[in-house]
């Protein structure tokens, strides 16, 4: 079994599938690891490290594997490059990239997407959406401790008292935790509210204020947030107006699974804001919490400066890629049959009865597998032709087999 990790081609993108610590962990399994050359570029890795860790450096390593990892997805000249029944795992985000999936169906391609394994406690050590998230959450209170002119923490000097800055953090899920813990380590006073029912005690662990507002919490399958009313969007404005118009710095970190990024935070909102604020908003390239804020840009929004982030896991690929390395070796090792001796061949060969495996393949032997996906695609699937009369009950003493025994 051979496996490429392929060079990012995506704009912007530094990471990389593979670090050179992880290498030993496949090898050890019997499979060989090729590496695209400078595939770990952005990462600050270089091809030398990935060959003193056991990899083999070769442009041709995509066409030559069975299976390729990468962080984003192949580009559509990338896929016709590989061998039928190579299979690819990367972050796929299906309703984005409808056309390379169709692209993967028809290459033959058994195409994994990161974004859908599921969320069940034994994923966990696969599940890359909440590794980048923990980095996105850390970048995010970094970027608004950078930007704000102020400090974090409480100084108490000879020369009198410095008070701390007061941060707000909206959606305290994976990376609004994390940048709750992060500002706290700074020293700031912080504040955070999310619409889950299980989020005011998360955000207290943390030690920060939980936000309580008089609404009834919103809680959809699997402990994700459901999307909101309109009523319900508004109200929850009307009662974060003053938390944020008395914020320093406002990190917005909320997401509902597969729907764009709920708007949070409006303009006037942010005008109400004090000269010098800052606001950070992650999810500025799905929607955006914030009105107004651009992905990868820095706006002026009354007398705040907004941040827009853009693939913000990128923006510190050394340990987004460890991390996403990980999740790619758990999850490929979790579909490979080890060598039965040392020395010899793992074999590459997903369980499809395992949920695992399931949930997060995409396409595989010329078909979408994922169902959604392959209805957006292919449209609805034709209609079953009607059951068949059932056959007479064969129990039926004229259905009974003639016993000739019994007329002797
Ligand atoms: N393997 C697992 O079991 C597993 C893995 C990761 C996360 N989780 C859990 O899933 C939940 C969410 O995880 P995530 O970070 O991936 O979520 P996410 O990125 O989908 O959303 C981020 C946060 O935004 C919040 N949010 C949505 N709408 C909001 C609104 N209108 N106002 C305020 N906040 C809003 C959500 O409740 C969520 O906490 C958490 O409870 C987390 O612990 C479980």
């Amino acid at each position: 079994m051979k496996i490429a990790v392929a060079r990012e081609t995506r704009e912007g993108e530094t990471r990389v599938a593979l670090v050179p610590e992880l290498v030993e962990k496949l090898t050890a399994l019997g499979v060989e690891v090729l590496v695209e050359p400078e595939a770990g570029y952005g990462a600050q890795i270089s091809d030398d490290e990935f060959v003193e860790a056991g990899a083999e450096v070769d442009a041709g390593a995509l066409g030559n594997v069975d299976v390729v990892v990468s962080v984003r997805p192949l580009s559509a000249d990338a896929v016709r490059r590989l061998r039928r029944g190579t299979a690819t795992f990367s972050f796929l985000p299906v309703n984005q990239e409808q056309a390379l999936v169709a692209d993967l169906r028809d290459a033959g391609i058994t195409s994994f997407s990161m974004e859908l394994v599921p969320r069940i406690s034994r994923a966990q050590s696969m599940d890359a959406l909440s590794s980048q998230a923990l980095v996105s959450g850390y970048r995010c209170a970094i970027v608004a401790a950078g930007m704000l002119r102020r400090f974090f923490p409480l100084n108490m000097t000879a020369a009198g008292t410095v008070h701390p800055a007061e941060v707000v953090v909206l959606g305290a899920g994976v990376a609004g935790l994390q940048a709750i813990a992060t500002a706290k380590r700074l020293g700031a006073v912080v504040r955070a509210y999310d619409v889950r029912a299980a989020a005011a005690e998360e955000i207290r662990s943390m030690g920060a204020k939980a936000i309580e507002l008089d609404l009834e919490t919103l809680e959809g399958s699997g402990g994700y947030a459901r999307e909101m009313t309109e009523d319900r969007a508004a109200r929850q404005m009307e009662l974060l107006a003053p938390y944020i118009a008395d914020a320093d710095a406002l990190i917005t970190t909320a997401a509902v699974p597969g729907r764009q990024a709920p708007l949070l935070v409006t303009r006037a909102m942010v005008e109400q804001m004090r000269p010098g604020s800052v606001v950070v908003d992650l999810a500025a390239e799905s929607g955006g919490n914030v009105e107004g804020s651009v992905p990868s840009e820095v706006v002026r929004i009354g007398n705040a400066q907004v941040w827009g982030g853009e693939n913000v896991p990128a923006q510190m690929p050394g340990p987004s890629s460890k991390l996403y390395a990980q999740n790619i070796v758990n999850i490929v090792t979790l579909m490979t049959v080890k060598a039965e001796e040392e020395g010899g061949p793992a074999t590459f060969a997903p369980d499809f009865d395992d949920e695992i495996v399931a949930g997060a393949c995409v396409t595989h032997d010329g078909a979408i597998r994922h169902e959604p996906t392959r209805e957006a695609i292919e449209g609805p699937a034709p209609e079953a032709p009607p059951e068949p009369d059932p056959a007479p009950d064969a129990t039926t003493p004229e259905d009974q087999p003639y016993d000739q025994e019994a007329d002797q």
